[in-house]
């Protein structure tokens, strides 16, 4: 059985800093889920014909990772048509061995309820601006006005919201160094496998 490990939480929270991080320590396979959304968003037309065909070419495709690429996604991520179609792929990569984390929103609550490490992962929502403006070279306060008016649609959808499962661990970055993230998370994992 590969070791599953699901990372949620809000936009530029760090979990995808941590997801990667994961994957290298104990050498698991890494997917972003949110880079499905972005590319499905990205290719245009009716979102659900996009979704069900989408490519892992489609993954690499150039300016996904922008603020407006994220608006999109979290746009056509509401869609219960659109989550339905991406579903299996992210199944599968969950199914490799040794293990696999999967880094959005709906990860230990609807795609890998029975993962073995769930962790939700959180930073106020001044921190989180800052950090995603300085990424990508914008305005903290546009930015932040942004992530409020995302996370206010992801975590209000009928279908898979964003929220923590019962079970998950919730770790605040906002205090925390990337390393020091990075460390807390893996101590969870070494918790529950023992070692
Ligand atoms: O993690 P991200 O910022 O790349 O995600 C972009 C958008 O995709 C996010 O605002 C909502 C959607 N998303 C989702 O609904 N479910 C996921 N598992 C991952 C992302």
């Amino acid at each position: 059985m590969p070791f599953i490990i699901a990372i949620d939480g809000p936009a530029a929270s760090g979990k995808g800093t941590i997801a990667r991080a994961l994957a290298r320590h104990f050498g698991f396979h890494h997917l972003d889920t949110g880079l499905l959304y972005r590319a499905t968003g990205a290719l245009g037309g009716d979102a659900v014909a996009a979704a069900r065909g989408l490519s892992p070419a489609d993954l690499q495709g150039e300016g996904l990772r922008s603020a407006e690429a994220g608006q999109a996604a979290s746009r056509i991520a509401a869609i219960p048509e659109v989550r339905a179609a991406l579903v299996e792929f992210q199944h599968r990569f969950a199914a490799q061995e040794p293990g696999a984390v999967l880094d959005g929103r709906d990860i230990g609550t609807v795609i890998c309820p029975d993962a073995a490490v769930k962790l939700y992962v959180v930073a106020s929502d001044e921190v989180r601006a800052e950090r995603r403006a300085a990424e990508l070279g914008a305005d903290p306060a546009e930015m932040l006005a942004q992530l409020r008016e995302r996370d206010l649609r992801d975590s209000q959808r009928a279908t898979a919201p964003l929220r923590p499962a019962d079970d998950a661990v919730v770790l605040d970055t906002s205090r925390l160094s990337i390393d020091e993230a990075v460390a807390r998370a893996i101590a969870e994992v070494a918790r529950v496998r023992g070692g």
